[in-house]
């Protein structure tokens, strides 16, 4: 199977937040997350990410009903784990919930979730969520011990987070977290978790991912929307599934 591409579109509303915010209905509010994902398509993305945080610093709510309605691309809903956010993803009804930490001062998802800290607190939410027939990832550091919480838990993927990866820029630091990727993918595979990857992942570095095993799916955003800037989403879209063909699930 090929490595899919969950194309992040969040800061496509950043950039209409930060002129239209409280205003999203206005005819002027631009740019649209629901034309971003029409070109996202067109360019071969294969699923769409929104994630509406809790201060809504750049998704609303509805624009992840209107993204869902507007496109048949399967809707990847990131949440942190919070009784707001479990009622929307209740209506929202994703294909994909990807659980997520989130505290308002960070600028992006700075770490993976501690599932195996907060295992009582995940648990019910992911029953709640697959009792209504959405499948569950969970965005975790690459580290075994949380892959195996996550497969304890019942999840059905795991996001590896790739930021430490993508702020690697020496070999031996590279290394180690490529290292770190192989074992929990590894891991992911041996529990049968599909196993994605994202965060920080861009044109330049995506090449080194091709080392680690058993990946689905990456989930890409900021580069590709400021590549957007550029060529346009649809190109920009395109031109990361390009260099995701030189991927196989078992390098040699
Ligand atoms: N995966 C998760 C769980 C994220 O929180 C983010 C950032 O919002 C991404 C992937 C995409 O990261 P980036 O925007 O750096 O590509």
């Amino acid at each position: 199977m090929n490595l899919l591409l969950g194309v992040n579109i969040d800061h496509v509303a950043t950039l209409r937040q930060a002129r239209y915010s409280g205003m999203v209905d206005s005819p002027n509010a631009e740019p649209s997350p629901v034309e971003a994902a029409e070109d996202a398509l067109a360019g071969g993305a294969d699923s769409i990410t929104i994630h509406v945080r809790g201060d809504r610093r750049h998704m609303q709510e509805v624009d992840a009903y209107r993204v869902k309605q507007a496109t048949n691309l399967p809707l990847n809903f990131e949440m942190g784990n919070t009784q707001e956010m479990i009622d929307i993803a209740l209506k929202l009804k994703p294909d994909f919930v990807c659980l997520v930490p989130e505290t308002r001062e960070e600028v992006t998802t700075e770490g993976g979730l501690d599932v195996a800290g907060l295992y009582d607190s995940l648990e019910p939410t992911v029953k709640t969520l697959q009792a209504a027939g959405v499948q569950i990832s969970m965005f975790i550091d690459p580290n075994v011990e949380q892959v195996e919480a996550s497969a304890n838990i019942g999840a059905e993927m795991v996001e590896l987070h790739t930021g430490c990866f993508a702020n690697a820029h020496t070999d031996e630091a590279r290394e180690l977290e490529i290292t770190r990727l192989k074992q929990s993918a590894i891991a992911g595979h041996n529990f049968k978790l599909q196993v994605n990857a994202g965060h920080g992942i861009n044109y330049e570095n995506i090449h080194f991912l091709n080392a680690v095993p058993h990946l689905a799916e990456f989930n890409i955003g900021h580069t590709i929307v400021a590549r957007a800037m550029r060529v346009g989403l649809t190109q920009a879209v395109r031109e990361m599934k390009e260099l995701m063909k030189a991927y196989s699930p078992n390098p040699i």
